[in-house]
């Protein structure tokens, strides 16, 4: 296979990761014949510093003509508490997931068994526990009316129909690849919006008897999912909701810096982490690479390259199990290594395999 990737790299810790993701992809595509042409370009505040747009034009052109995007992290402490700014990094994913068309954020939370005790939940609560979460990506708040002045501010939740019928889609199909249990979190108890996804979901379910299906509310999913994680199998919700529940999964796992994600929809698919851009980190070489690296995987696995992605995975677990890790998730922290000590030694073990 040939694959073109768009490269988004943006701030902060992103060009370190995203150099880790190029190594490692390089090695896979190497061992399995496939060729592989990388094309960057510009986002968040880089691209605000340089051109002054999060999103340019010529990074639309660059996305739009890939594959598939391989983006890293953005946002810059420059622009924070300074709401009197109109233009900020963030607004660069966004537009890229709106300009992409990418509806469906796919956010696998698993547990890895070397990394159990990293994390702050118990072990018999955590081991075992796998879910995914389907998260709206192009709807909701972040997308709908907003108004802002000096004495009154309000963002918008709206969805039609349609929007909520073609994430269900997603996440019914999903759900039918894993055990069949699809969970809806929602506020339907207080919220309009709410109140459409779950009718929706409820026509939909009695046409996908195959599929369990359940309700939740947000508040009850975000208790739910650190209590008894083992409950969840696929959990699809808007937009704000996905956002903040999927970083209460990543505790879970462990760290942050394990979870990565796979934006889908109508144009060119992104793979990113679901962490940010941790700018106290950039240029350090502390950041941890495997969310960017599993984001690798998830990109092959998009592909239909099963082996290439069980490839990484395998790799990311044997680099975990050999302690070759950043200092969020190092055994021994005093042995911790760098950022691309880790992503060197898996495509190093990745090109031994052979
Ligand atoms: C994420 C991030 C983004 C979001 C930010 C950086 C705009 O937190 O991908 O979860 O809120 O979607
Ligand atoms: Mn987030």
């Amino acid at each position: 296979m040939k694959l073109k990737i768009a490269l988004l790299a943006g701030d902060g810790i992103g060009p370190e990761i995203s150099r880790e993701g190029v190594k490692v992809m390089t090695a896979v595509c190497r061992r399995f014949g496939h060729e592989v042409e990388f094309v960057s370009a510009l986002v968040g505040a880089a691209a605000i510093d340089a051109v002054g747009d999060p999103f340019p034009e010529e990074t639309y052109n660059v996305c739009r003509d890939a594959d598939a995007v391989l983006f890293s992290a953005v946002g810059d402490p420059r622009f924070d508490n300074r709401p009197d700014l109109k233009v900020r990094p963030e607004q660069g994913l966004l537009a890229m997931r709106k300009k992409l068309g990418l509806f469906a954020n796919i956010r696998p939370v698993a547990t890895f068994a070397s990394l159990i005790h990293k994390s702050p939940l118990r072990e018999d609560i955590v081991s075992g526990a796998d879910f995914v979460c389907i998260r709206e990506l192009t709807g909701g708040m972040y997308f709908g009316e907003k108004y802002e002045s000096d004495d009154h501010a309000y963002d918008t939740c709206a969805y039609t129909r349609g929007e909520i019928e073609r994430i269900l889609k997603v996440a019914f199909d999903y759900a039918r690849r894993r055990k069949r249990h699809l969970t809806v979190v929602d506020k339907a108890n207080v919220l309009a919006s709410s109140r459409l996804w779950r009718k929706v979901a409820q026509e939909m379910s009695r046409e996908t008897p195959d599929i369990t299906t359940d309700f939740m509310y947000v508040d009850n999913a975000s208790m739910r999912m650190i209590q008894d994680p083992r409950f969840f199998d696929v959990m699809v919700t808007e937009n704000t909701f996905g956002d903040i529940l999927t970083d209460e999964g990543s505790v879970i796992s462990g760290s942050m810096g394990l979870l990565p994600s796979a934006s889908i929809g109508e144009g060119t698919p992104v793979f990113e982490p679901i962490h940010g851009s941790w700018p106290e980190a950039a240029g350090k070489n502390i950041a941890n690479p495997l969310a960017q690296i599993l984001s690798v995987a998830m990109l092959f696995e998009h592909f239909g390259l099963a082996e290439e992605g069980e490839c990484v995975r395998k790799a990311v677990d044997a680099s975990m199990e050999a302690g070759v890790s950043t200092p969020d998730i190092a055994p021994d922290p005093s042995k911790a290594v760098g950022t691309d000590a880790v992503g060197t030694w898996i495509s190093d073990f990745i090109a031994a395999e052979r």
